[in-house]
């Protein structure tokens, strides 16, 4: 005998975030016997600091096309299935104000902790048993699974695997579930960083850190994605919304396109200061476009030091080529410490687009991040763990 407590369950839930638990409160209130394991003292951890602490729980302009994947109508199916409405529906009964902020994002007036304590009130109504501060041992697979843990030996007929992606280790991020698809021989898409900030390279390092702090909306391109948004200068390099959504799409060696004057034909706005304002020198010309701080580092840089009057149309074409096509190639990522998310993961191409299931394994799951299927910023990685999960705990 092992000494630990062996127990049997319909089903057992690795990870107690977005997706674990409404996997599990959705089979629970379904009448299946759920376990949730989590490594944590504490579930929902990311719960708790997304959306600076008020959880941007959806977004209403939810579509397949906001989402990342190798296979791009995966998540169709089951985002079709569970829409934000669905949640809301549910925000709603729980009597949690929210608000519409910009773009379709859907936040908690309060706090994140609403959201936490609304998922943890629909798993006891389902009967949901949740175990935390468990370190997974092993897991193992006859004709049903076993799974153990340093203190319990849990038998159970499916498996799902919501341990999320890689990013925030701090938080407990892991990569159980990409090793667990690995021993069960479910291919993987290679992980990387999104939402993530990028970094300068040497040369960019010179010049970009004093303006660390400043921010101005952009329009920003890789490849045929481009996003219009807000963009921030960092110590070490650049973040802000437009930078996180691009990172989600950019490879290493790339470099992205970055426009600083979205809604202006540059050339014109120069050619414009030359004649109207001939006696004024480019930090004046430029700071009336964008924060005064950027343009005290572009104006010389780009335009010398001479009054409007005396810019010639080629200096003028070279800066209004930079301030609306400027290609900055980042040396890299802030990495998966400071990443909203992870890109890549399980293969959707081996996973059922209407349960989640493994279609070689059909008692395995795999919900929530931890799958190929990453959003855009703002919402719609929670609205995915809330359709993936209910995906699952709808059909195990
Ligand atoms: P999640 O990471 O939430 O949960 C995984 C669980 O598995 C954790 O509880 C973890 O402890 C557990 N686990 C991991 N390894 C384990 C192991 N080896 N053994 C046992 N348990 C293990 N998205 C959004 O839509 N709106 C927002 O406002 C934000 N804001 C935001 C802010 C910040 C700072 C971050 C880092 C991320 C966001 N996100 C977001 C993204 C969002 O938090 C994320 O996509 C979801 O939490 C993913 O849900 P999952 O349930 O898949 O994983």
């Amino acid at each position: 005998m092992s000494g630990k407590r062996q127990e049997t369950f319909d089903a057992v839930v690795i990870g107690a975030g977005a997706a674990g638990l409404m996997t599990a409160l959705t089979a629970g209130q379904r009448g299946k016997r759920v376990l949730v394991l989590d490594h944590n003292d504490e579930p929902g951890r990311k719960i708790l600091i997304s959306g600076g602490g008020r959880c941007n729980f959806t977004n209403l302009r939810t579509a397949p096309d906001r989402f990342l994947s190798q296979n791009r109508h995966f998540a169709r199916s089951a985002l079709a299935r569970y829409r934000p409405a669905d949640f809301l529906t549910l925000v709603e009964k729980h009597g949690i104000a929210w608000h519409e902020k910009t773009l379709g994002q859907l936040f908690c007036d309060g706090s994140a902790r609403q959201i936490l304590a609304m998922l943890l009130d629909e798993c006891a109504r389902g009967g949901v048993t949740i175990r935390l501060g468990e370190t997974i041992r092993d897991v193992r697979f006859s004709d049903r699974f076993t799974v153990d843990t340093d203190t319990l030996a849990i038998e159970a007929h499916s498996l799902v695997l919501a341990t999320g992606g890689l990013s925030i280790p701090k938080l407990g991020a892991t990569g159980l579930a990409h090793r667990l698809a690995r021993q069960f021989d479910v291919p993987l898409v290679a992980p990387a960083p999104g939402l993530v900030p990028l970094q300068a390279n040497i040369d960019d390092l010179g010049w970009m850190p004093a303006l660390s702090g400043v921010s101005l909306p952009v329009r920003v391109q890789s490849g045929k994605t481009a996003f219009e948004e807000a963009m921030l200068f960092t110590h070490k390099g650049l973040s802000g919304p437009a930078i996180l959504q691009i990172s989600s799409f950019w490879k290493p060696g790339q470099s992205i396109r970055i426009d600083l004057l979205p809604d202006k034909n540059a050339f014109e706005t120069l050619k414009n200061a030359r004649t109207g304002r001939s006696r004024a020198h480019a930090v004046a010309v430029l700071s009336e476009h964008m924060p005064r701080r950027l343009a005290e580092v572009l104006g010389p840089r780009l335009l010398g030091e001479k009054a409007a009057a005396e810019w010639p149309d080629k200096l003028l074409r070279a800066a209004a080529e930079t301030l609306k096509n400027w290609q900055f190639t980042p040396s890299g990522t802030e990495g998966y410490a400071k990443a909203e998310v992870t890109t890549g993961g399980v293969d959707t191409r081996a996973l059922s687009s209407r349960t989640m299931a493994s279609t070689t394994m059909p008692q395995l799951y795999f919900v929530g991040e931890a799958v190929d299927v990453t959003g855009w910023l703002g919402g719609y990685n929670f609205q995915w763990a809330w359709a993936s999960g209910h995906a699952a705990g709808t059909a195990l």
